[in-house]
């Protein structure tokens, strides 16, 4: 019998480089209030936001994508041309196809295998377990992951369950190899009974066949995503800890996905996190970015200078789906 005669890729990949590109506008929570009857107290006190990032009209998720992109290729010290699979992780690109991902390869000038992701506010800790198995393994050399939204567009301002939040932006990371162990065993999974938690408000076939419906946009039942994520994720960081054979006190930097300031809190005591562990709060002035919203907060410690390369974070994203994922990495 003939077998194949492949090889493997290195034994271990870590993150590279990291870029951000934020919407252009810091939006205060005043600039919300009127159309859901709220107030800046109240938003603050419950979410922990004062602001929210959200960008121009003519800023498409493709050019967040891009920006940061391009940030991320460069802090990695490599060229575009040596990236073989971007994996872009969006919820509000506005195609159902092609996706965006080949687009925004053709932009930095490559034909790397390209493709996009849908797994809302974990895409960004989906994404990351994909290019660590595709390097491991051989697939690719270097994958581009980048999480990427423009939430604005989904938003009805009258919304109250929802609208104040969100924010605009991406965040994207290169994996390639390494020589030491860069990122730990991703533990992630899904529960699908809780799918309508979080929701587009209608289908497309409803607005096709219904011409009354409204455009679609986001909804979601608050207390109840509430309380998933404040007390079921923080066993699946725990997992993701013991997985890749640390404890917490080996934890420099806790950077959830950027929900609710309550949530963050909740969990690092549910995990029990000591007072060395630093926290990720970007959500204070940027919202809720989704699949942005970890690398973007991971960005903002390295500039308030909280970690430096080579910490280890422990991160997870957690959303609609439901689905999540959770892995410790070494930080570039
Ligand atoms: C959205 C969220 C802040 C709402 O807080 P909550 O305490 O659960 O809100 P509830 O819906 O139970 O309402 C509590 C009170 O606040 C009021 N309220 C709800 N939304 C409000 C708003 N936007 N502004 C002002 N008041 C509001 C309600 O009317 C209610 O008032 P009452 O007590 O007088 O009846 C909170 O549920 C949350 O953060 N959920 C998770 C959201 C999230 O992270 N989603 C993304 C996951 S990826």
């Amino acid at each position: 019998m003939t077998t194949l005669n492949i090889k493997r890729g290195p034994e271990f990949s870590r993150i590279l480089g990291l870029g951000v590109a934020r919407g252009e506008h810091a939006v205060p929570n005043d600039d919300l209030i009127e159309p859901i009857n709220s107030s800046d107290e109240w938003i603050r006190k419950m979410t922990g936001i004062a602001t929210r990032v959200r960008a121009d009209k003519d800023t498409s998720v493709l050019d967040l994508s891009e920006n940061a992109a391009r940030e991320a290729i460069a802090n990695a010290g490599i060229s575009a041309d040596e990236i073989d699979t971007v994996i872009l992780s969006t919820i509000t690109y506005p195609h159902m196809t092609p996706g965006g991902a080949p687009i925004v390869a053709d932009r930095l000038g490559i034909t790397a295998a390209a493709y996009d992701i849908s797994a809302a506010c974990a895409g960004y800790c989906y994404g990351i377990a994909q290019a660590d198995a595709f390097v491991r393994a051989g697939t690719a050399r270097n994958v581009l992951v980048i999480g990427a939204e423009k939430m604005s567009d989904y938003v009805d301002p009258t919304d109250r369950s929802i609208s104040y939040l969100l924010g605009d932006a991406a965040g994207a990371v290169v994996i390639g190899a390494s020589d030491t162990p860069g990122i730990g065993p991703t533990v992630w999974g899904s529960d699908g009974s809780g799918s309508r938690l979080i929701r587009q408000t209608a289908s497309w076939l409803e607005v096709r066949d219904n011409p009354e419906t409204p455009f679609p946009t986001l909804f979601q039942e608050g207390p109840s995503v509430f309380k998933w994520a404040s007390f079921k994720m923080a066993p699946i960081a725990l997992e993701a800890i013991e997985a890749a054979g640390v404890t917490p006190a080996d934890i420099k930097a806790f950077i959830p996905h950027q929900a609710n300031v309550r949530i963050i809190d909740q969990m690092v005591k549910q995990i029990g996190l000591p007072d060395t562990v630093v926290v990720g709060k970007d959500i204070v002035d940027s919202g809720n970015t989704s699949a942005a919203s970890i690398p973007l907060a991971t960005e903002r410690l390295y500039r308030d200078g909280q970690v430096k390369p080579g910490d280890l974070a422990l991160q997870i994203g957690f959303g609609a789906g439901l689905v999540y994922a959770a892995q410790v990495v070494v930080l570039p």
